[in-house]
């Protein structure tokens, strides 16, 4: 009796472990890692994941990067759809954003400053007068550590970076995380996690650019977006929201039901004409299905946004001007591609009255954006 049932627990525990094995053998076998190229002596790498679907995702540790998405359009064919290069060199020498994390603060902070408990913090200024998407030096410019999780069942890749104490000017010592996740239903699902020692502002995002035909093929002015909002967030000749959030209804910037990009994009309206387009947070309803969904009637292609946060900047790649020359070599035109970056509102720490950007030591940060692909 008792070898039988010595026997059935070495069955067990073996099978368990062969288990955990499979599992956490598959992830490796889901992920693939290579070498991209050197940043300040630091080595950057490149994640090939590819899921159940032979769907493709590239991530590299350079800025916790999206560099590359491949999926199908209503025929079966794949073809990437988001911005990025095929060198290290292309990439350091190139658009600083493509598919970066985006922080300490994505967006704009007026004039770089900004006060906290009575203390005023000055940061590097790289846009005009204020500071854009963390400053010069911010996350989408640095390598970030990465891992692949032995116990993920889907192809995932976790990115972390211990930011400084005062790195770009932010106080606190601050610890971030990034965890890509593709999904077998093609979703891209991020989990972001955030803590400080010092109290301090946090705006994280993604800034991937889409374009639903295959990047660097057209422009987007066809593509159909909605957007869950009522309100958007005017701004004033720099880009910083004037603290006015206004109603959509019966403006060029209602996307409650299903619109082209470009059909109203050059209407002579206040916001369009200082945004050169779409470059407006939109406040998402807080009962939403989704925040964003856009469909490219040529392919078939859509992509559905969802997120925890207060707002998505929907930029309609505006500042693109054919310069930028991303995969394939291709050049990026005017308006080739466009960004719903999720998060708070531009310069939180400037309005109180805005949803709050602060972040306590002892809190833990946590959000996630998914971005889900499929066909219509
Ligand atoms: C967007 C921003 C634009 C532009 C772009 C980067 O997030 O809204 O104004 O700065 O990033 O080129």
């Amino acid at each position: 009796m008792k070898r039988i049932v010595l026997f059935s627990l070495i069955v067990i525990i073996g099978s368990i472990s062969l288990n955990s094995c499979r599992q956490s053998s598959k992830n490796k076998e889901m992920v693939k890692k290579e070498n991209f190229g050197v940043f300040k002596g630091k080595d950057v790498f490149l994640f090939t994941l590819t899921n159940k679907n032979g769907n493709v995702v590239k991530l590299t540790s350079f800025g916790a990067r999206i560099t590359w998405i491949e999926v199908p359009d209503r025929s079966g064919r794949k073809e990437n759809i988001t911005f990025g290069y095929d060198t290290f060199e292309g990439m350091i020498n190139g658009d600083p954003y493509f598919g970066s994390v985006v922080g300490r603060y994505a967006n704009r902070i007026a004039k770089g400053k900004f006060t906290l408990d009575g203390t005023e913090y000055t940061l590097p200024v790289n846009d005009g007068d204020n500071t854009l998407h963390g400053g010069p030096e911010g996350w989408h410019s640095v390598v970030w550590d990465a891992e692949i999780p032995e116990n993920a069942d889907v192809p995932t890749v976790r990115f972390t970076y211990q930011s400084p104490d005062m790195e770009a000017g932010f106080p606190g010592n601050m610890n971030v995380e990034a965890t890509y996740t593709w999904t077998d239903n093609n979703e891209i699902v991020i989990d972001y996690k955030c803590v400080t020692d010092k109290k301090t502002v946090l705006n994280i995002t993604n800034h991937a650019y889409f374009n639903l035909h295959g990047a660097g093929n057209r422009d987007i002015l066809d593509h159909e977006v909605t957007i869950n909002a009522d309100r958007f967030v005017p701004v004033d000749s720099g880009l910083i929201p004037t603290g006015e959030l206004r109603p959509v209804a019966g403006t060029p910037f209602d996307f409650t039901s299903p619109r082209n990009v470009g059909e109203r994009i050059n209407e002579d309206y206040d916001q369009l004409v200082i945004g050169g387009g779409y470059d407006h947070t939109f406040v998402l309803d807080s009962d939403r299905e989704y925040d964003a969904r856009v469909f490219d009637p040529v392919s078939g292609r859509v992509l559905e946004v969802l997120s925890d946060q207060p707002g998505v900047q929907f930029y309609s790649g505006n500042f693109l001007d054919s310069s930028q020359k991303g995969h394939g070599g291709k050049p990026y035109i005017h308006r080739s591609g466009l960004c719903l970056e999720t998060g708070h509102y531009p310069d939180s720490p400037n309005h109180p009255d805005f949803p709050s950007t602060t972040l306590n030591p002892g809190e833990t940060f946590t959000s996630q954006t998914v971005y889900r692909f499929s066909v219509e």
